[in-house]
């Protein structure tokens, strides 16, 4: 079965969507390992309450970027992991991290890409700006942030009198669908690129 690494750095909720669908059994692969940058966040307890290793490896505070990734590679290798879930991790990957992955590194971003890309801060600018759909993306990874080819995306309303935080609510509910389902279609060899593109099968 597809070994799975998701990476973190808060709140954890993705990730807990992702083990809930592996503890129903509807997953199709299995999560071995949840990277963290931070060792005391919630996201680290749901993967210990769930019994799945954790690796945490700091990338920040005098600790070189670089250096600290390649340890992350490393340990994705040691595990054999076959696909690298970004859930909210909050930092910049290099390019030798991704260039190593990639194909097989995917991330989820809370608006409609390429709107508000680039940004920790996309449901506030979806509101600054006033647009009336917003909603999530799937997409791999490559150098470009926020800009890989789209695997899947799922819109959401925008109301008048929504905030920042009703708002990602909203959005967030849709992450937890469409990022385990892609998870279930990579798994099952159905998501390919061709020309710059996701298609997938079938
Ligand atoms: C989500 O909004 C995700 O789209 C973004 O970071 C947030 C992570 O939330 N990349 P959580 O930690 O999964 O609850």
């Amino acid at each position: 079965m597809l070994k799975v690494a998701v990476m973190v750095s808060g709140r954890g909720s993705n990730l807990e969507a992702i083990l809930q669908r592996q503890r129903e059994g509807v997953l199709g692969a299995e999560v071995s390992l949840v990277v963290s940058n931070y060792p005391d966040v919630k996201a680290v307890q749901i993967a210990n309450d769930f019994g799945i290793e954790v690796f945490v490896c700091s990338d920040r505070k005098g600790n070189d970027r670089k250096e600290a990734q390649m340890e992350i590679s490393n340990m994705l290798t040691a595990r054999d992991v076959g696909l690298v879930v970004l859930a909210g991790y909050d930092r910049i990957l290099t390019k030798e991290f991704v260039r190593h992955w990639q194909g097989r590194i995917i991330n989820i971003h809370p608006s409609l890409l390429p709107a508000f890309g680039g940004t920790l801060h996309a449901q506030a600018e979806a509101l600054k700006h006033g647009v009336k759909i917003s909603g999530c993306t799937v997409h791999f990874v490559t150098e470009d942030v926020d800009a890989g080819p789209i695997i899947a995306q799922a819109a959401v309303p925008v109301f008048e009198n929504d905030t920042v935080e009703s708002l990602s609510d909203r959005i967030l509910r849709e992450e937890h669908r469409i990022l385990p389902e892609a998870i279930r279609l990579f798994a099952q060899g159905r998501l390919t690129i061709q020309n710059g593109k996701v298609l997938i099968k079938g």
